[in-house]
């Protein structure tokens, strides 16, 4: 089987591939190679700034403008988070026929303060969309809502609040989804973010998936994914949360 075959056959299957460690831009390469149709890509890097290490601004935005880029050939819509002193610039980076649709604020409270300053409390994730790209807001209806929607009777589709509130996984919160990655995002963020892009079916790309938050996520909604990390230990963890094995290339 090539290895198309083999993500297709996963998405059949188990509703994930996951994908042995690589680079992000080697996953990419392998999606642009197939015919697989991705909706929506999550870009969830290291954010230049403490762990993980720092790079010259400049090398720093190359990274982040080929991530865009490639994504954008691929995808329909894509998710860039990061603090949001390190990814403001890049409003300005849509790919071409993307615009920046929204600028989405993760705010948590329970930070333990570790400098003598502002306490942190929020990480950016800046929404890229492909001009004419459609949007779901009716999955954030209440039931009444959600039948004047359907019928037709809705004029305005209330979406939700570009601020997500979810406490950050740390001490004893978050201990059901805890998977010991260092910067495992709560599942009540993503999904937020997917049920905006995605609906039943459709096709998530995460190629820095770390824990498998965004596998997690779609399956919990009836969507697939394909997820991969450049890291062999974040690989088991994802394979366990999600009970699959990697496909072997
Ligand atoms: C912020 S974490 C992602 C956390 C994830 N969203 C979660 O909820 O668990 C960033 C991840 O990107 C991975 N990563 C960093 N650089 C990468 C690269 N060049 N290629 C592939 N993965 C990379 C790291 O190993 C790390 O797991």
């Amino acid at each position: 089987m090539t290895i198309s075959e083999k993500i297709k056959h996963a998405l059949d299957t188990d509703g994930v591939a996951i994908l042995p460690p690589m680079d992000v831009f080697e996953s990419i390469a392998i999606l642009k190679e197939t015919d697989i149709c991705v909706n929506c890509t999550m870009l969830d890097p290291w954010y230049n700034k403490g762990f993980g290490g720092e790079l010259p601004t400049s090398e720093y935005d190359d990274f982040i403008t080929r991530l865009l880029n490639q994504t954008g050939e691929i995808s329909d819509l894509m998710y860039l988070w990061g603090f949001p002193e390190i990814i403001g610039p890049y409003v300005r980076y849509a790919p071409s026929g993307f615009y920046m649709a929204a600028w989405l604020t993760w705010y948590y409270k329970n930070c333990p303060s570790v400098i003598r300053g502002w306490r942190s409390s929020q990480n950016a994730c800046l929404q890229f969309m492909r001009k004419g790209h459609k949007l779901h807001p009716e999955h954030f209806l209440n039931d009444e809502q959600k039948e004047k929607f359907e019928s037709g009777k809705m004029r305005f589709v209330p979406g939700p609040p570009s601020v997500i509130e979810a406490p950050l996984i740390i001490g004893f919160v978050g201990k059901k989804e805890r998977t010991g990655h260092p910067s495992q995002k709560p599942e009540a963020v993503f999904d937020k973010l997917l049920l905006m892009a995605n609906q039943k079916g459709d096709i998530v790309f995460d190629p820095m998936a770390g824990s498998g938050t965004t596998a997690a996520c779609a399956k919990k909604h009836g969507m697939k994914s394909i997820v991969c990390d450049m890291n062999e230990d974040y690989i088991q963890m994802i394979e366990k949360r999600m009970g699959v094995n990697r496909i072997v290339t």
